[in-house]
């Protein structure tokens, strides 16, 4: 099936070459007015301005008029905690009367809470309320994503949900990564046998996710009360050994150096960043691991937010994404992340849409498939509501401007 859209009002972050955007580069976005876009079974074909259209392109083509709508790339959502057994709105009231998130864990809140509604979840279960959301957030413009486990805390409760997550990924029709995340906390029966869990996770759960191929990353939460550093590294580097690339929580409540050390193990990815001190910037903004920021999770939990200008002064490569969660961040909605980084991070509208992009895709290595309009890319983007400008669609926070969305040339 070839399609020719045309009459797109802009088209948005036109690249040739998938290169991560770092510092100044943010702020460009490429974009083409008044253009056209082909597509052929799936992947994107070819692009331009509407006065380069040619018969060459047209030719066995059905039409699509974009009448005046911007085209994007879809959101690239690079961390989430997709797969959850039950929300947790009575935490968010504890939250209102002045409990914090630490003192909510420290209470067998939290993600110990989730973990005992996982415990009772089923796997059928547990996929089809994740495919539930992920198909609203495909309709919010969610083009590829990555699910993390974490909420299982035991070895035949984490694999279950890599196993949920590896069916996700098999039947989904955008791209999904998956990371192993049982070092998210430790059960309440390890609290004082930190290194009793940590053997669980190295010595039963990797072995059995490498042979069953059940995930691509390996997270930890590091942070006081949760991992330390020490602990972070030992299972980042057993992950390692099994050919997971990590991808860590690191700087949400304190700088206790998690930062530093997921440069030092060249992770992937360094995710939160909301308590960031000189070292750990300069550090980042030396790497090319990629500083994933999620402001929603700073927003829900009342927290300051990942200090977004000094990152990209320093030179950082930045993505955003919504780790959508039952705890912290229980939205999976990117218009709204992009809309927050831009209100409370002041990310300039075209940084916003880099970090959402092109280098959501880096943070996941999927920058082949997703993230830009790239000749040879899949043809998963979003098709606007009439806008003014591109400013307007972070402008106008909490107004759903996303009008269609096509994934892999089809549209949902
Ligand atoms: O990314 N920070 C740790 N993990 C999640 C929250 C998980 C939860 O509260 O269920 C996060 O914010
Ligand atoms: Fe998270």
């Amino acid at each position: 099936m070839k399609w020719v859209i045309q009459h797109i009002k802009q088209l948005v972050n036109t690249r040739t070459n998938s290169i991560v955007v770092r510092g100044a580069e943010l702020s460009q976005l490429p974009i083409i007015d008044h253009a056209f876009l082909v597509i052929e079974n799936g992947i994107i074909q070819a692009y331009g301005s509407m006065h380069e259209l040619t018969t060459e392109h047209t030719s066995g083509a059905e039409w699509i008029d974009a009448a005046g709508a911007s085209v994007l790339p879809c959101w690239c959502d690079s961390h989430t905690h997709l797969v959850f057994a039950a929300s947790r709105e009575e935490e968010f009231v504890h939250k209102i009367n002045g409990l914090s998130y630490a003192e909510i864990a420290a209470k067998g809140g939290g993600i110990l809470n989730s973990a005992q509604k996982i415990a009772l979840a089923s796997e059928d279960e547990l996929y089809e309320q994740a495919m539930a959301r992920l198909h609203h957030l495909m309709k919010l413009g969610t083009g590829a994503i990555e699910i993390k486990s974490g909420y299982g805390l035991n070895t035949a409760n984490e694999l279950k949900m890599l196993r949920v997550i590896k069916r996700i990924k098999e039947t989904a029709p955008i791209p999904v990564k998956s990371s192993f995340l049982g070092a998210h906390t430790y059960p309440l029966d390890f609290k004082e046998n930190h290194e009793g869990y940590i053997k669980q996770i190295i010595e039963e759960m990797l072995p059995v996710i490498a042979q069953e191929n059940l995930a691509d990353y390996i997270d930890v939460f590091c942070e006081d009360g949760f991992f330390s550093v020490t602990e972070t590294k030992r299972i980042c580097e057993a992950g390692i050994g099994y050919g997971l690339k990590p991808k860590i929580h690191a700087n949400q409540l304190h700088a206790s150096g998690g930062v530093e050390l997921g440069v030092q193990i060249s992770a992937v990815s360094v995710d939160h960043l909301e308590t960031m001190n000189d070292s750990a910037i300069q550090a980042l903004s030396k790497s090319t691991t990629i500083g994933t920021m999620l402001p929603t999770a700073a927003f829900f939990l009342r927290m300051p937010y990942p200090p977004a200008r000094e990152l990209i002064q320093a030179n950082a490569a930045l993505a955003i994404a919504s780790d959508y969660n039952p705890g912290s961040s229980p939205s999976g909605n990117m218009n709204f992340v992009v809309a927050l980084s831009c209100i409370q991070m002041k990310m300039l509208p075209e940084e916003a849409i880099n970090a959402a992009t092109i280098n959501g895709a880096f943070a996941m290595e999927l920058d082949r498939e997703v993230g830009s309009i790239t000749v040879g890319k899949r043809a998963n983007i979003i098709f606007t509501q009439p806008i003014p400008s591109l400013a307007y669609l972070p402008y106008s926070f909490g107004t759903n401007l996303i009008d269609k969305v096509m994934i892999n040339g089809q549209f949902i």
